[in-house]
């Protein structure tokens, strides 16, 4: 079944998101994962069939191994969602978890392995990431010395903007859950990239996204997902240009190839990209889940 959008309308006002339709139950929230996709900040006309089904899947692997952080599930059970949920069962079910509603910090906690995307061309013009000056000589796709935590705002409207750690702690106004973060995500990065290298893949970099529940931080959205991170199949792995790319990455070259102007509307898309991106969202999770 594809899911491009969902209208419960009886299940209260819901916000959509680009990927994610959300139902708001007061202290939950339900996460529906859609086939949008999106890239460049803009939603693509077509849906990617089971695209949501694979993120769902894959986030919730991880969920479950990262124990450094509470996070945001309560349940991916359809059976255990509210009443009122359960008529929608078979759109839900495999694509939609129960999570507790946080208050999201205004931050997208990224953590980069690997010279690859605005790093590298940061790196290209400056010597320097963010807070962080390299050694000379990397090139493209090459292992970084330490993974390094880069944040970026999250934006409500437009794109998001890389920022210094610094200006993250003035964001936040809090010096030790900034210092907390920052660490978290580097571990969490760091473990989830071992167990991906065992599996053939190679997290070049991924973005996490924290909230607050009852004050307590809590990992929360997506977690390593093709959507949300950079993937490389290991086989094919060779520093020095572009990587094959089991992730997003393929359909912003393809929609850098068609020289569209990021404006929105977006073109439709071509059936074979749609097939191919779609094969390798199903390649992550076949090598993750197996
Ligand atoms: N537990 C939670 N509590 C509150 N908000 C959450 C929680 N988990 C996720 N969110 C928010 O729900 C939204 C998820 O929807 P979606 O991923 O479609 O949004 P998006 O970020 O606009 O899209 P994209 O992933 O393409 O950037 C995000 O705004 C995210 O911050
Ligand atoms: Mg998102």
């Amino acid at each position: 079944m594809i899911v491009y959008e969902t209208k419960f309308s009886d299940l209260g006002k819901g916000y959509r998101g680009k990927v994610r339709d959300i139902y708001d139950f007061g202290r939950y929230l339900l996460l529906v994962t859609t086939d949008r996709v999106s890239a460049f900040d803009a939603v693509m006309p077509d849906p990617i069939p089971d695209k949501g089904f694979i993120l769902n899947q894959i986030s919730l692997y991880w969920f479950k191994k990262e124990n450094n952080v509470p996070n945001h599930i309560i349940t991916a059970e359809v059976s255990e969602f509210p009443p009122a949920c359960q008529k929608y069962a078979p759109i839900l079910e495999g694509r939609s978890v129960l999570v507790k509603k946080a208050n999201p910090l205004p931050i997208e906690c990224i953590v980069r392995g690997y010279l690859t995307g605005s790093a590298l061309k940061e790196y290209k013009e400056t010597g320097r990431v963010c807070d962080y000056r390299l050694p000379p000589g990397l090139v493209e796709g090459d292992a970084l010395p330490e993974p390094l935590f880069t944040p970026a705002t999250k934006a409500r409207q437009g794109h998001d903007v890389n920022i210094t750690y610094k200006e993250m702690v003035e964001i936040l106004a809090d010096r030790k859950l900034s210092e907390k973060i920052r660490d978290l995500s580097i571990l969490i990065y760091k473990n989830a990239s071992k167990i991906a290298l065992k599996k053939g893949i190679i997290i070049a970099d991924t973005k996490f996204e924290f909230g607050l529940v009852d004050g307590e931080l809590t990992l929360i959205d997506e977690l390593i997902t093709p959507d949300s991170s950079r993937f490389w199949p290991l086989e094919t792995y060779s520093p020095g240009g572009p990587q094959e790319s089991l992730d997003k990455q393929y359909l912003r070259n393809y929609l850098i190839s068609t020289g569209w102007n990021k404006n929105p509307p977006a073109p439709k898309l071509p059936k074979e990209i749609i097939v191919n991106l779609r094969k390798r969202y199903f390649e992550v999770m076949n090598r993750l889940l197996k």
